[in-house]
């Protein structure tokens, strides 16, 4: 199957998981519920979510299975992207094509939205089945150390403190690292685990999931210079705007790109033990590597 098929196959998975376990629009309190399920369904990649399936597959599990810890990742990622708007933080207008949430909603209930889906979450995964290697509680606990205040928010932490400050090139990866690879490593990781992947391959995968987080924020930062804000989504050119500290700030354009694709490699050497099962995962990592968006 060509990737596009995969991956359009998954999203639809995904959606309509994601639709059952949300509450529905109608219920109250419906501004909230309202403002959920706008910044759920506007449109993003579903990267995290489709990576937890394939990952799921890669083990030899299903993707059926992996539907509770795909969808929770999805929405803490998404809340952090709420969060990660505010004016407070990274002060955003537009977020996957539409106006933001504290745009449309106000500043309050985008808080609450974003604490509402990230207390979703948990209500979700706590749902997977267990495998004879890992029950709900070892899911549950991978993705509130993976999301918490030592990678996810660490990295958000770092990210507001660095603004306007030089950053060394060790804190700047580290900061990468937190806000965004770990997530994604978590993403494979609880695909794993929902199919009783062995500790080998869940060290194969974490291999994988740190080196493709990291290309993957170096890529976001590469398009924030490259792209317009129509083909983002999103409004280009801020982290120039507001000195973030970034792969193209502190190594140029060109340096930024080579190492966008030496991480690339380093992803796909990772997925080695898989042989050939993992050809829709070579697929995807390849295209990350040229994505416009
Ligand atoms: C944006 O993530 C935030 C980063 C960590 C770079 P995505 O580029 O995956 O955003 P969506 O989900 O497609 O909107
Ligand atoms: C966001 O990083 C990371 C998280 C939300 C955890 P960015 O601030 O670079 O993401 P964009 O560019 O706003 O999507
Ligand atoms: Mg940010
Ligand atoms: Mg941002
Ligand atoms: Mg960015």
């Amino acid at each position: 199957m060509e990737l596009q098929d995969y991956l359009r196959l998954s999203v639809q998975k995904i959606d309509r998981a994601l639709d059952t376990f949300l509450p529905k629009a109608s219920a109250k309190p419906q501004t909230l519920h309202k403002a959920m399920r706008y910044s759920l369904f506007a449109g993003g990649k579903r990267l995290r979510p489709a990576l937890t399936l394939a990952a799921a597959e890669l083990c030899g599990g299903s993707a059926q299975d992996a539907l509770p810890a795909a969808c929770a990742v999805e929405c803490i990622h998404t809340y952090s992207l709420i969060h990660d708007d505010l004016p407070c933080m990274d002060d955003d207008d537009l977020r996957r094509g539409r106006p933001t949430s504290h745009k449309v909603f106000g500043e309050g209930i985008a808080v609450l939205t974003g604490d509402a889906l990230l207390t979703l979450a948990f209500e979700i995964l706590a749902q997977a089945s267990p495998t004879p290697r890992y029950g709900a509680a070892d899911l549950v606990r991978e993705l509130a150390h993976a999301s918490g205040s030592r990678w996810l928010i660490a990295g958000q932490v770092l990210d507001l403190e660095g603004e306007g400050k030089p950053v060394t090139k060790a804190a700047l990866k580290f900061i990468h690292q937190s806000k965004t690879a770990a997530l994604l490593t978590c993403s494979l990781r609880l695909g794993a685990m929902s199919a009783n992947a062995t500790p080998s391959k869940l060290k194969a995968l974490t291999d994988f999931g740190s080196a493709l987080g990291l290309a993957f924020q170096v890529i976001d930062d590469i398009l924030d210079v490259t792209q317009t804000t129509e083909q983002l989504g999103k409004t280009a050119g801020k982290d120039a705007a507001v000195t973030k500290a970034t792969y193209p700030a502190l190594f140029g354009l060109n340096r930024a790109r080579e190492i966008a694709s030496e991480l690339t490699r380093e992803a796909l050497d990772a997925l080695a033990p898989f042989g050939k099962k993992a050809l829709q995962m070579r697929a995807l990592t390849n295209s990350l590597l040229v994505r416009e968006y």
